[in-house]
């Protein structure tokens, strides 16, 4: 397989493309699916979220909304994946907009199969990858208004590292420059996680915000069993 950092104009559409956006948005989204949430709708703009979801029955929808970490007003929550019980999710549509998340997932999503991972539901995302055995992958690394990210490069890594662990050191993958920098910083930070993320300019604007258990819950692997994906342009469900 070829695994790729990111889309390109000149580049074919890949098999299969996966979003990360491990401070927060494809972290809460696992963990609201895996909560027992019916589905998730990413939107850019906040307007468009409120218009789409006007049309749904308010007890069956919960709206959320994130810029720069800060719950916007008028949505029931912001972006912490702590928020997404199954007391408060199950059964819910959630409509959602953060700063750079659901962009990215907006970004990349014609391709034929489309996920959603972060570190908490990676080896989920990895089972199903394999089970998929794509010939071309994606990454798209969400960042932080388009500029590199530590902790969606090192997801991506994480994502590689175990792909290989199953697929074998002598498989014949073929990493571009990002996604071979990508497994050299995971194989440098795998047991500093949190450690990376203080350090990770997003994780210390979450911090200012008081939010260290977001980055904690964000830094810990495979807890989760879900693997979120596109059923409908820009719409996660578990598959
Ligand atoms: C984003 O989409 O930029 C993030 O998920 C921001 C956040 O809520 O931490």
């Amino acid at each position: 397989p070829q695994f790729s950092g990111s889309e390109s104009p000149t580049t074919p559409a890949p098999d299969c493309a996966i979003a990360i956006d491990v401070l927060r948005a494809t972290t809460t989204i696992a963990t609201a699916l895996a909560a027992g949430a019916e589905s998730v709708q990413a939107f850019c703009t906040l307007e468009e979220l409120m218009t789409t979801s006007e049309a749904w029955p308010a007890d069956r929808r919960i709206r959320i909304g994130e810029r720069g970490g800060k719950t916007v007003e008028g949505c029931d929550l912001g972006n912490s994946p702590l928020d997404c019980t199954p007391d408060r999710v199950a059964g819910k549509r959630l409509f959602m907009s953060t700063t750079n998340g659901t962009r990215a997932l907006q970004t990349i999503q014609s391709a034929p199969v489309v996920l959603a991972a972060a570190l908490v539901n990676r080896r989920a995302i990895v089972d199903f990858v394999l089970a998929q055995q794509p010939a071309t992958l994606w990454m798209t690394a969400s960042g932080w208004e388009g500029s590199f990210s530590l902790e969606d490069t090192v997801c991506a890594g994480a994502i590689i590292s175990a792909l290989l662990e199953k697929l074998g050191q002598d498989s014949d993958w073929f990493g571009n420059d990002e996604a071979v920098a990508a497994l050299a910083l995971y194989d440098q930070w795998r047991d500093r996680l949190l450690q990376l993320f203080h350090q990770a300019s997003h994780g210390q604007r979450l911090l200012r915000l008081g939010l260290l258990e977001d980055l904690e819950y964000c830094a810990s692997q495979d807890r989760l069993d879900v693997v979120p994906i596109q059923t409908a342009p820009a719409v996660l469900t578990r598959a």
